[in-house]
């Protein structure tokens, strides 16, 4: 691994350690009397250089391209501080051998950051496994390990148990239109949109349960944030209230950033991908819905609602005018208190104002939604009385309405999209390179 930090390097004095490495050329530079190769693996990157002589004479020289990959022998050397190689060491290579060669298109795929970030750009989308060896998205790809690392770290010191939901299901939870609807040998069944349900009919066995599994969503529209299938952190709580949820959903962040900039490896990956990052001081800003319905108007001119129209009580906060909103904030927001109306049918009623539930979405700058989560209901009729209101059959629900019927409690819990989390975390402009391969409307590949 070309990370291995405990090779015995040489100097002037002594001789260096000869070792064998295996890699691809990640930058090549050919000169007078020298050819140098930044050699990269996916641990890291080590410096070669192969003396103009025969060994770059040879036919296999000439075909020295980006990820080109070789098997090469030498003596490894300490350089002097400051100089510009990778851990300033060099391999002086006295025995090479390609193993795979590259055509030399390379460069204009990989290393166009610029368009890297393009989230239309179907040449990119096309290559992404290509796009995928490029310094950027490999360092996003090796963040997010960190991140959902982190994730699984945070829940397991606050004994939450983790548990695998299934993908295939027969019902829905955030609404019959964004469903992905298949054949489950003749019965229609649907890929999940969120564990939700099946969080919450564990936690009478298992106290607070998380998963982070698949979500789908048939999203009929193209933007920065909705992929088809994204991977979902989702945890559900026990007798709780909506005050103990939201502070929950703050100190969980607050302690996955902390671990993420905790380690050595992961601190650099957002120094490089996100310099300006800074920790967000708790608490963070709340603000009930119809607060923010208030703000967004007052702002001069007007923040408008889809139809071009000033908000009023019951609009959805759409994309555009969320992001506005977060930012001039610009600080994590948790945004209370939705109508009734626009959210789904399991969340409870405010007791203190019907109009309203106790939910809440995380907003974060540059985003917007990171999060989405509520108290449920947990009387029994009334989760009865709500399914018909929203015009869904409860049959297919008869396992999540039992957990009303024997010894309900008060709960609840929230879904956090992983790709949206790193967006914000490593400043990308979209979650489409915060995903290996991004699924959205009209792109099932590669
Ligand atoms: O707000 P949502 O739809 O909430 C739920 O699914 C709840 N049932 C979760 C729960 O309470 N257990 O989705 C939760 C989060 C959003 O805030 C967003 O971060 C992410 O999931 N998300 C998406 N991410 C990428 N592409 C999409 N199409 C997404 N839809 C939701
Ligand atoms: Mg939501």
């Amino acid at each position: 691994k070309l990370n291995d930090k405990s090779i015995e390097l040489g100097d002037d004095t002594k001789k260096g350690t000869r070792v064998k490495v295996y890699g691809r050329i990640h930058r090549l530079r050919v000169q007078k009397h020298a050819t140098f190769i930044t050699l990269k693996d996916g641990y890291g990157q080590l410096q070669c250089v192969l003396p103009a002589s025969d060994l770059t004479k040879t036919y296999d020289a000439l075909m020295f391209a980006q990820e080109t990959s070789l098997v090469l022998f030498g003596e490894m050397k300490k350089l002097p501080a400051g100089a510009s190689a990778p851990d300033n060491r060099e391999l002086q290579v006295d025995y090479y051998k390609v193993i795979g060669t590259a055509p030399s298109d390379l460069d204009a795929i990989t290393n166009r950051v610029s368009r890297e970030q393009d989230p239309w750009d179907a040449q990119m989308l096309d290559n992404r496994h290509l796009v995928l060896r490029g310094d950027n998205a490999s360092t996003v790809m090796k963040l997010r390990e960190f991140v959902e690392l982190a994730f699984i770290d945070t829940y397991r010191e606050l004994q939450f148990r983790k548990v695998s939901p299934p993908a295939m299901v027969q019902t829905q939870v955030e609404g019959g239109s964004t469903l992905f609807k298949y054949d489950y040998y003749g019965e229609e069944s649907y890929l999940t949109q969120s564990s939700q349900l099946y969080l919450e009919t564990c936690l009478s066995s298992l106290g607070s349960v998380y998963c982070i599994e698949k979500s789908f969503r048939a999203e009929k529209s193209l933007t920065r944030r909705h992929l088809s299938e994204y991977t979902h952190v989702e945890a559900e709580l026990d007798f709780i209230e909506f005050d103990d949820l939201l502070s929950h959903i703050e100190e969980m962040i607050s302690k996955v950033v902390d671990k993420v900039l905790a380690d050595p490896v992961a601190s650099e990956y957002i120094k490089t991908l996100n310099p300006d990052f800074k920790k967000p001081t708790l608490p963070f800003l709340r603000m009930k819905y119809e607060d923010a319905i208030e703000w967004l108007n007052k702002q001069d001119p007007p923040i408008l609602n889809e139809e071009g129209n000033t908000h009023v009580f019951g609009d959805d906060i759409a994309e555009a005018a969320e992001r506005r909103m977060t930012d001039i904030i610009n600080r994590p927001i948790l945004l209370t208190h939705f109508p009734v109306e626009i959210k789904a049918f399991y969340m409870k009623k405010d007791p203190k104002d019907l109009r309203v539930t106790e939910s809440v979405d995380v907003l974060m700058p540059g985003v917007g939604e990171i999060v989405g989560g509520s108290m449920r209901m947990e009387d029994y009729d009334e989760l009865i009385a709500a399914y018909k209101k929203n015009g869904i059959g409860h049959e297919p629900y008869y396992w999540y309405t039992d957990v009303r019927k024997y010894g309900t409690s008060p709960h609840g819990g929230y879904g956090l999209g992983l790709e949206r989390f790193l967006a914000w975390m490593a400043n990308q402009h979209t979650v489409r390179t915060t995903s290996l391969y991004p699924r959205f409307m009209g792109r099932c590949k590669p």
